[in-house]
């Protein structure tokens, strides 16, 4: 990403029903200018807690984002994640960003990614599920989530589940 993507970021991070389940409140253009920066100069995936937040286009529109990250570098492990526009949902692009990401994480010689979210997040979970992810676990109110207890769902691949797709 790259500062001139803070507006495009800005109309669908700042939407409640793309916040429902994520871990930040819907986010004005100074927050959003600010993560953006952060986004804008994460570049390696080398140490854990290395990320990458890259943008997806459709026709030279961005229209969400993917999220990658190192776990541990130790485990060979990754993290997925994903936030995409209302308008740009139901297409399969999530999707095929995602197996993008997934290319580059086993590309780099990982043995593990995974995902954990809200299991109320249905299209999440359809998501992981459409991804050949394995649901691993379902935690019961492990997180104080905006006030209240909610549960966590956590699922994963293997590289080579991944390589024998
Ligand atoms: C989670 C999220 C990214 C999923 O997006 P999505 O649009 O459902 O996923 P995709 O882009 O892969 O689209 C899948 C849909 O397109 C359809 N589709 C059409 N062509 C397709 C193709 N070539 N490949 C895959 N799916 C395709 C699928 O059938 C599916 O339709 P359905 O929802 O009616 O079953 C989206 O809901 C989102 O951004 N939510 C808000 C942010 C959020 O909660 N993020 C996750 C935090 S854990």
């Amino acid at each position: 990403m790259t500062l001139e993507d803070v507006d495009a970021v800005h109309s669908y991070q700042s939407l409640p029903e793309v916040a429902e389940y994520q871990l930040f409140e819907p986010r004005s253009r100074e927050a959003v200018l600010e993560k953006v920066t952060g986004f804008a100069s994460a570049l390696r995936l080398e140490s854990d807690g290395d990320y990458l937040q890259v943008a997806v286009e459709e026709s030279g529109r961005l229209i969400g984002d993917v999220y990658f990250a190192i776990k541990s570098v130790d485990n060979l492990c990754g993290e997925i994640g994903w936030t995409f526009h209302p308008d740009a949902q139901g297409r399969g692009f999530a999707t095929e960003a995602a197996r993008a990401m997934l290319e580059l994480g086993f590309g780099l010689g990982l043995h593990r990614v995974v995902a954990e979210l809200d299991p109320r997040n249905a299209a999440s979970v359809a998501l992981c599920l459409r991804l050949g992810m394995r649901h691993e676990a379902h935690f019961v109110e492990d997180m104080m989530f905006k006030g209240s207890w909610a549960d966590t769902g956590v699922y994963a691949l293997l590289a080579r589940e991944w390589a024998a797709r």
